[in-house]
């Protein structure tokens, strides 16, 4: 689906726009996932394995991401460079279609400006409505403690733990969380 445009301002003061992806964004989306892949042990992947993406395939999944129902990418830019972005997207079959997963990554740069609250409140907008949509789900790896102040903030919780579910290249280890938000319904 096609977001509503939103644009707001940095905790240091700079301009952001939030909106649906377009065919100008592609460089800065393979930019950004190369980058931000090296950035982090907190995303699920390494910088090597963004090879994977090209111009032809992002353009492809924004295409896709916009005609869909389903699903929604919220990309944020500050000063015209891609940021980051967030994700939602649920199905439509009868017995699950009330839960719907997010996932989000920023560049470092852009750490703790506030971005993250805002891509959150207008993807609990998103969910809210959706009259099918119960709730929100997330996961996240052990350590991320910024990731899960955000999530906590904006109302989710954790639920369950799955042991040893990130390997990373040295052998380590690490749990995932899964996290939930309820979306209340009158
Ligand atoms: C996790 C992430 C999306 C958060 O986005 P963000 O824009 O930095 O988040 P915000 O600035 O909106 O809010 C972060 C909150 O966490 C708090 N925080 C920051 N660092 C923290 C830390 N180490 N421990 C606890 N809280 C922390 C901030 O104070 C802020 O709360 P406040 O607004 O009440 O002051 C972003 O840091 C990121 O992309 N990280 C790398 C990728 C990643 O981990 N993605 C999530 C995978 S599950």
């Amino acid at each position: 689906m096609i977001i509503r445009e939103i644009e707001f301002t940095l905790k240091d003061g700079r301009k952001a726009l939030i909106r649906s992806p377009k065919d100008e964004d592609i460089q800065g989306m393979l930019d950004y996932l190369y980058i931000s892949a090296g950035e982090t042990e907190f995303i699920l992947r390494y910088p090597e394995e963004c090879s994977k993406y090209t111009p032809e395939g992002e353009k492809a999944l924004f295409d896709s991401i916009n005609a869909s129902e389903t699903q929604a990418m919220l990309v944020c830019l500050i000063d015209g460079k891609v940021a980051g972005n967030c994700g939602i997207h649920w199905n439509t079959a009868i017995k699950t279609r009330h839960r719907a997963s997010v996932a989000i990554a920023l560049l470092k740069e852009y750490w703790n400006q506030g971005i993250g609250t805002r891509l959150f409140q207008e993807m609990i907008r998103i969910a809210e409505e959706n009259e099918n949509i119960l709730q929100m789900e997330l996961d996240f790896v052990e350590g991320n403690t910024r990731a899960r102040a955000l999530y906590e903030k904006m109302g989710f919780r954790i639920v369950g733990i799955k042991p040893n579910a990130i390997r990373l290249k040295d052998g380590t280890l690490l749990n995932e969380y899964s996290m939930i938000r309820e979306i209340k319904r009158m």
